[in-house]
Formats: structure tokens, C-alpha cells, sequence
């Protein structure tokens, strides 16, 4: 155990040991393993109950509050593991040996290299676009750096766009000359491609998996600075991968306690199951589409305040509330509107979720040295324990990963804007993980609907229709 960080440890443990006595007398799973499909199952409205496949990847378990990895207990990868390791775990099925760790690392570090695309993406407004449609243009921009799968014919010809500087103009576009400026595509003008060969030409390979675990912890980190009127930072070669994302947001060299809080963080959100956004992301995989654009719908679906969105709706919810003395009053309101509170509540857990026992913990350890931030913590402490005893316990609706985390990342100075992004950061291992799993053995995904609608109805010209 490191002494600087050995307090963190210690949480850990201490969250394991009363997550597994709290969860003691709750029944133990149905462990599945040889499926016979077609499968029958409830269904609820949101796909609730719904299987769509099977998998080695991930497991949550709703009534336990267990989480678990490839096999491997949350808890435990918290303790004693790392984001690096973690992310190979879930590609690869298996623990890296050192070596393979040494040469996973050197991948990550080399594809947080992205010079090219930072430089298109600074094409673009950044600094008044909503971080997370940022950060999907950003995988697309990379996709456009590595890919060959849009054939050289459709490519625009570059020689007489606006700018000859291929990397200092996000279009290969002219205007036309028209009274309002339209920009024209020019198509088919030969091989005058300046692609540079790249060995990066499966767009849904393994290789492409560690393109994008790297470069959406850079284009976050670029996006920050970009929106804080800052220049991207090049990533630092001897920092570890939580380390780098740290020094790439802020400029600066992370302490071991800040490095270890984000490394734990990235790890609590690298996988969970078939939720929202890696769903989507597996929706647009199985169409045999490539896993940037998985990678992207990802993205789109984390966005939403019902799901990646929640953190950065928590802390403006407690800002909101503003003092632990009105918290009491602010529910019983929420109440009555039945409101739903953010932060508080799952599809899957009835019992605490595991990551909130973790990043409640380290929040409280990290506004100890945080006065501004302090405040903000005591309202979310005093909300959980109103939630918790006024419906929470009886309806089993918890702190969820989001209620925390947010406090977290402010002590580690991100902007409320970038949290939405970090869980995305720390998601592409799940997503990346779980799309190469099942294109092994794709099948389109093509679910039905209820149709409630009318039939048989006359069609009437538009000038007979009433409103
Ligand atoms: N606050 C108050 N009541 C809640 C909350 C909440 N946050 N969440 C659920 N409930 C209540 C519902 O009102 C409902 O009560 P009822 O049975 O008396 O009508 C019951 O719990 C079940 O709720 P559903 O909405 O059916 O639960 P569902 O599984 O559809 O939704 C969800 C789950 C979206 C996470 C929901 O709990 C919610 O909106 N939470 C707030 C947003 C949030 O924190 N999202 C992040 C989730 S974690 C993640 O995605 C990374």
C-alpha cells in the first residue's frame, strides 16, 4: 500500500466489507451458462427485463450490489488495480501479464497523440459547444484521421479548398459564390489523397479500440481547455494513464492523491452492464457500422440526464438547494411535485450501488482540504440521509454513481461541464469491450413495437383537412 494513498485504500476496504455485510441476506444470483435460445423473458416498457444477448464482460447484480468485471469484484479492481489494467481486463478477457501491461500502456500513450485531430476539432467552435456533442464530433474527426472505409472517389478534392493547410480547416469545402455562401463538396478529383498510410485500417478492431480508449481521454482533457480559453496540452510520457488525463485537463502534474482518486474513478465507471448508451453503442455495431460511430452513439446516449448526464445535474441541484438546513424542506417538495431527484435511484439496483459506497467516501476524504467545496458535500450528505428516510429506504432508491462523483471532480478542479465527458473517458473500455464481443457473433439488433394505432384511414387533400 503507498502511503500517500493509503487513506484511499483503506475506504475501499472499508465500503467492501459493508457493502458484503449489508448485502449478506439477499439472494444469490441464478448463475447461467449454457443458454438455449430463443430465450423467454418479462418485458417492461424500456426494454425492462429484456436479454439481448449473452456475455463474459461484465455482471451487475441489482438485490446484491454487486459489480463485477471479467470475474473480478469491483471492490477488489478498486483496491488494487489500475485503469490501464482494467481496460485490458475488459478487452481482452484476461488479467495483462507485465509485459503485456508495458506494451498496452506504450499503445495508449502513443494514440494520445492526436495532434492531427485536435487540430480539426479546433476548427470548430468549441468553446460554445456543448461538451459532450464536442466530444462526439471529436471520435468522428478521429475516425476521419485513421480510416480508410470511405473510399478515396467520395473523398473532396483538398486542392482548391478554402485553405491548402489540410489540418488547419475542419472542411475540404468551397463556397460556391453564391448570394448566401454554400459550400460545395466536389467529388471524384483522383488520388490526390494526403492521407498517410496508417496501420489503423480496421475500423472495428482491436487496434481501434485502443485509438479510441486513448483519444477520448485527450479531446476531453482538449475540450476543457479549449472552453477555458486554453491550448491543448501534449500528453506527459511518464504519467499513468489517470495521471496523463489529469495533466492534459488541468497543466499540471496531479498529486499521488488526486492521480489515485481519478485512477479509482475511471475504474468504478469502465463497464456496467446493458445499460442505455452501451446498448446504443451495440445497436449501431451490429449493422456491421464501425466502432467510431458505436463509439459516438455512445456518447449521444450518455448525454442525458437520465443516465451519464445525472452528475452534472447533481451538483447543480445542490447548489440549488444551497444550505444542509433547507435540504428537508427542498424534498418534501420534490416529493409532492414527484419529482425525480438526479443522483438517487437505478433501472438495476435495489440496494446501494456499489460506486456511490466508494466515491461518497473519497468525496468526504477530499473536502477535508476542500473549504470551497465542503459546503456543497454537507448538502449532499444531509440529502442522502432525507431521501434515504423519507421514501428511499422503503422504495430501495439509492445514491447512484452520479450522486457523488461530481463532488469528486470538483475537488480535482474540472469544470461541471467535463463530468459527463469523464464517465464517457472511463465508458469506451465497456462499450469498445462489449461491441468486439458481440460482433463475433453479430446478429442485427431489430426489436418490435406495439402498434396502437389506427387503421383504414381515408386519406383527404390537404386544402379539406381542419385543424
Ligand atoms: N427520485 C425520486 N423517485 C425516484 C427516483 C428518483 N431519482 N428514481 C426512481 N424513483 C421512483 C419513481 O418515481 C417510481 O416510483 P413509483 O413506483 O411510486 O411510481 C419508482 O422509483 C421506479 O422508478 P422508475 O422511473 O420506474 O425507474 P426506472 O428504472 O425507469 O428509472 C432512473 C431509473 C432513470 C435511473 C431513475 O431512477 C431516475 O430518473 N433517476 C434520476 C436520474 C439519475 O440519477 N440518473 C443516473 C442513473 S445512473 C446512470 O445511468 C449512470
Amino acid at each position: 500500500m503507498h502511503e500517500e494513498t493509503k487513506d484511499i485504500t483503506e475506504i475501499i476496504l472499508k465500503a467492501t466489507a459493508l457493502a458484503r455485510e449489508e448485502t449478506n441476506a439477499e439472494p444469490e444470483p441464478e448463475i447461467t451458462k449454457d443458454v438455449k435460445w430463443p430465450i423467454e423473458c418479462t418485458l417492461g416498457p424500456g426494454l425492462e427485463g429484456a436479454i439481448v444477448g449473452e456475455t463474459n464482460v461484465g455482471y451487475v447484480n441489482g438485490s446484491k450490489g454487486w459489480l463485477v468485471y471479467r470475474g473480478y469484484d469491483i471492490f477488489d479492481l478498486c483496491a488494487y488495480s489500475t485503469f490501464e489494467e482494467v481496460s485490458y481486463l475488459l478487452l481482452h478477457g484476461r488479467m495483462p501479464t507485465s509485459q503485456q501491461l508495458q506494451v498496452f500502456k506504450s499503445k495508449l500513450h502513443h494514440y494520445q497523440h492526436l495532434n492531427k485531430t485536435l487540430r480539426l476539432l479546433m476548427g470548430f467552435q468549441v468553446e460554445d459547444m456543448n461538451a459532450m456533442a464536442a466530444l462526439r464530433m471529436g471520435t468522428n474527426l478521429m475516425r476521419q484521421e485513421f480510416t480508410y472505409h470511405d473510399t478515396e472517389a467520395g473523398r473532396p478534392c483538398t486542392d482548391d479548398a478554402i485553405s491548402s493547410d489540410e489540418d488547419s480547416i475542419a472542411m475540404e469545402t468551397k463556397p460556391t459564390g453564391e448570394e448566401h455562401a454554400v459550400y460545395e463538396m466536389k467529388p471524384q478529383c483522383g488520388s490526390t489523397s494526403s492521407v498517410i498510410k496508417h496501420d489503423l485500417q480496421d475500423a472495428s478492431g482491436l487496434e481501434a479500440c485502443y485509438h479510441l480508449i486513448a483519444g477520448v481521454s485527450t479531446i476531453t482533457a482538449a475540450i476543457s481547455r479549449i472552453r477555458s480559453k486554453r491550448m491543448p496540452k501534449e500528453p506527459h510520457p511518464d504519467l499513468s494513464f489517470a495521471g496523463n488525463f489529469l495533466y492534459m485537463l488541468t497543466g499540471n502534474v496531479p498529486t499521488p492523491v488526486e492521480e489515485r482518486v481519478m485512477d479509482v474513478a475511471l475504474i468504478l465507471h469502465a463497464d456496467h452492464g446493458m445499460n442505455a448508451s452501451t446498448f446504443a453503442a451495440m445497436v449501431v455495431a451490429s449493422t456491421l457500422s464501425d466502432i467510431y460511430f458505436s463509439v459516438g452513439s455512445g456518447i449521444a446516449a450518455l448525454n442525458g440526464p437520465l443516465h451519464g448526464g445525472a452528475n452534472e445535474q447533481v451538483v447543480r441541484t445542490l447548489y440549488d438547494i444551497g444550505n444542509e438546513k433547507k435540504v428537508k424542506k427542498w424534498v418534501k417538495k420534490a416529493v409532492s411535485e414527484k419529482k425525480k431527484i438526479s443522483g438517487f435511484g437505478h433501472r438495476v439496483y435495489k440496494a446501494y450501488d456499489p460506486r456511490a459506497r466508494i466515491l461518497g467516501p473519497l468525496a468526504e476524504l477530499l473536502v477535508r482540504d476542500n473549504k470551497d467545496i465542503e459546503p456543497v458535500y454537507r448538502v449532499a450528505a444531509a440529502l442522502e440521509k432525507e431521501v434515504l428516510a423519507s421514501f428511499g429506504k422503503e422504495k430501495k432508491i439509492f445514491p447512484n454513481v452520479d450522486f457523488y462523483s461530481g463532488i469528486v471532480y470538483s475537488c480535482l478542479n474540472v469544470p461541471p461541464e467535463i463530468f459527463t465527458p469523464i464517465f464517457a473517458v472511463s465508458r469506451v473500455a465497456g462499450w469498445t469491450s462489449r461491441v468486439l464481443e458481440y460482433l463475433q457473433n453479430n446478429r442485427i439488433f431489430r426489436p418490435r413495437a406495439i402498434y396502437t394505432g389506427e387503421f383504414n384511414k381515408k386519406y383527404s387533400p390537404i386544402d379539406e383537412r381542419v385543424d
